[in-house]
């Protein structure tokens, strides 16, 4: 079975760019849940949100990890934020090798996304508020699903990388 490298954690926490960081680091290619199913039904995320709802776009999510775990060679996932919540997904997370949770706090999170349209569930009117709601909701269980938290917020990027590498190393991922 491949071991794959999986980046959770909430919007913004830096998935995407430490996937294509890692990417460079560990000569290993990297893939995006959202893109893929962007790519996969020629749509954007939040045209999938608003024209078939949330629920068809988790099952979007599903799918697309559950072909994921099937590959028989390793890559770099970076995962949706939603998508550890289903208890599915966690069950096929524990398959697919390394999950790596991007800790970061609501007002780091909230600095970063603030002025980006992209993502549904923060179209509202105090999107921190919303966001510190979701955290409380979902840290326990990013945590839970992880295998190694790295506290983003008092690290920089060379050092979240650094990190990730020698867990990578322990668990014989190359
Ligand atoms: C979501 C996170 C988004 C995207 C969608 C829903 C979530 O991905 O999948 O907007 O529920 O947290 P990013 O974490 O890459 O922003």
């Amino acid at each position: 079975m491949s071991k794959h490298i999986v980046l959770e954690g909430f919007m913004g926490s830096g998935k995407s760019t430490v996937g294509i960081r890692l990417s460079y680091k560990m000569a290993m290619t990297v893939v995006d849940t959202d893109k893929l199913i962007e790519r996969e039904q020629h749509k954007t995320i939040s045209d999938i949100f608003s024209e078939e709802g949330e629920e068809a776009f988790r099952q979007m999510e599903t799918d697309c990890i559950g072909r994921l775990a099937e590959q028989n060679y390793s890559q770099i996932i970076s995962l949706g934020g939603g998508v550890p919540m289903r208890e599915q997904n966690r069950e096929i997370l524990k398959r697919l090798g390394m999950v790596v949770y991007l800790r970061a706090k609501p007002e780091t999170i909230y600095a970063r996304v603030k002025n980006d349209t992209s993502r549904p569930l923060l179209q509202c009117d105090d999107p921190l508020t919303r966001i510190r709601e979701l955290m409380a909701q979902r840290g326990g269980i990013y945590e839970e699903a992880a295998d190694v938290v790295i506290d983003t917020d008092e690290r920089n990027i060379e050092q979240i990388l650094t990190e990730i590498v020698r867990e990578a190393g322990k668990r014989g991922i190359v």
